[in-house]
């Protein structure tokens, strides 16, 4: 047995992981002292040694004040107007300086689907599946701008093989393959919540979870599509989530507002619907822009209000954000640019005769970072309000959940296919759905043409 590392498990507290090692055959004993290899030990340590200790937003989080926000109903002064950053906007995306992050690292496990939730079906007639509608958006972009915008898809262990299979025999759903890239964000292990061992899935493997989407820095770096992006003289890119096929990608005036305010990370925000909603809280802290999870924020914060009766923290984050690359490429260069965030989780785990037991309460910790941890770090962030209607409703629960659902993100689309069509004097026949390839929605002419001169639609359509 190597014995650089039985010193090293030794010295960390995890020597039991070589337990089995000696039965191992040469081939599994590799892959074991690979995955070692990958683990930052002292890190895993001192992040155990963290958890139980006083909730790290405590006290700060009651000092939050909404952010600085362009509303859309009146903004503060010294932000530019609306036609301004859509002129803006248009310019970036015309001259090549726009980039587009896609992060599909989940499973759809909450929503019973056994596949990465990108191949979700969700499209209410076209049964186009989330990357395909996220897809066919940026292709509209280009068409209108003519741009070729990078696609950088962020996948996980999870969900790599399967995503990228799926685009290659879609053949990326038509987008020219040269501006796509796709790469897998990395790993952590797991580690028991009372001992801080870390947790092993096989006598041969560690269990590993994604590192979260702030993994994306990391692996942006080590992919190379960073240093694509320099070579491409891309200087701002437009991140989003997989989850929300309303999310409006590559929205001009988000992009030109983010520019023209010299933004180095800007947050697309919607208005909380409800105090305790599972929604990100932007916030002002001592003057600097930052995210609350919803489950860190105290309920009693979350519940304040303004004199007028309306949330104090009104700004929900929808995961929508563009990033300055120069930001993304300094703070690659900050190893603590991003801290860990501890989850308190089932994880199924070999005990000491190695059987596999799935335990039936929290056993475990798993540790994620999360890419909106940046927003303190930069020199300049922005938040610009949007419509829920048009720009947030992401697919996360199950059916037989009210809210977050496949069946409110399809009356979102048909809703909004249906208001398109009204401006176009269409009617919809009540209970029909309907739905429109993005091209049509951003040009009227298109859309009078897939029309054919049609007033009332009586029948389900997918206008293309
Ligand atoms: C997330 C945000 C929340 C925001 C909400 C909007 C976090 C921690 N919270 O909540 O502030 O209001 O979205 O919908 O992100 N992903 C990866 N790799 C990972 C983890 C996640 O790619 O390691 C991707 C998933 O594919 C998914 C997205 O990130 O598309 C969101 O992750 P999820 O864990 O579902 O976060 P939410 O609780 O939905």
């Amino acid at each position: 047995m190597n014995s650089e590392w039985m010193s090293q498990l030794k010295e960390s507290g995890q020597q039991h992981l070589l337990q089995y090692f000696e039965a191992l055959d040469e081939g599994s004993q590799a892959r074991l002292l690979e995955q070692f290899r990958e683990i930052n030990f002292p890190l895993v340590q001192d992040l155990f040694g963290k958890f139980g200790q006083a909730d790290e937003w405590g006290e700060l989080a009651r000092q939050a004040e909404p952010p600085a926000a362009i509303r859309l109903q009146g903004s503060p002064n010294g932000f530019a107007s609306r036609d301004e950053a859509m002129q803006r906007g248009e310019e970036a995306i015309a001259n090549g300086e726009v980039g587009m992050v896609m992060v599909a690292g989940g499973q759809g496990s909450r929503l019973g689907f056994a596949h990465p939730k990108g191949l979700f079906p969700i499209g209410p007639v076209s049964g186009r599946t989330l990357l395909q509608i996220h897809i066919d958006k940026l292709k509209s972009i280009n068409d209108k701008y003519g741009s070729s915008i990078p696609l950088y898809v962020m996948t996980s262990p999870a969900t790599h093989h399967e995503t990228t299979d799926f685009l290659e025999r879609n053949q990326w759903f038509g987008y020219p393959t040269e501006h796509t890239a796709i790469f897998c964000q990395g790993t952590m292990p797991a580690v028991d919540a009372e001992t801080g061992r870390m947790i092993m899935a096989e006598r041969d493997q560690l269990f590993l979870s994604p590192d979260g989407h702030g993994g994306m820095l990391s692996a942006l770096t080590k992919s190379g599509s960073l240093n694509d992006m320099k070579l491409r003289g891309i200087e701002q890119i437009f991140y989003c989530q997989i989850d929300n096929p309303l999310a409006q990608i590559c929205d001009p005036v988000t992009i030109g507002h983010h520019v023209l305010a010299a933004s180095e990370m800007t947050c697309q925000a919607v208005p909380k619907r409800e105090p305790l909603q599972k929604v990100g809280n932007i916030v002002s802290i001592e003057g600097r822009t930052q995210i609350i999870e919803y489950s860190d924020l105290p309920e009693a914060v979350a519940r304040k209000t303004n004199p007028d009766g309306t949330l104090m923290l009104w700004a929900g984050s929808i995961a929508v954000h563009v990033i300055d690359v120069a930001f993304l490429d300094r703070m690659t260069e900050y190893a603590d640019a991003l801290p860990f965030h501890l989850a308190h989780k089932k994880v199924p785990f070999l005990n000491s005769e190695g059987v596999l037991i799935e335990p039936s309460e929290p056993n475990a910790l798993k540790f994620e970072r999360f890419i909106f941890d940046l927003l303190p770090q930069a020199k300049q962030a922005i938040v610009i309000e949007v419509d829920p209607q048009e720009a947030f409703s992401p697919v996360k629960n199950a059916p037989t959940e009210k809210s977050n659902t496949a069946l409110t993100a399809q009356q979102a689309m048909i809703a909004q296919a249906t208001r398109v069509l009204a401006g176009a004097e269409v009617t919809v026949a009540e209970g029909v759905a309907v739905e429109m390839h993005p091209a049509l929605a951003i040009d009227q002419e298109r859309l009078a043409i897939a029309l054919q001169g049609q007033k009332h639609i009586v029948e389900p359509t997918y206008f293309q």
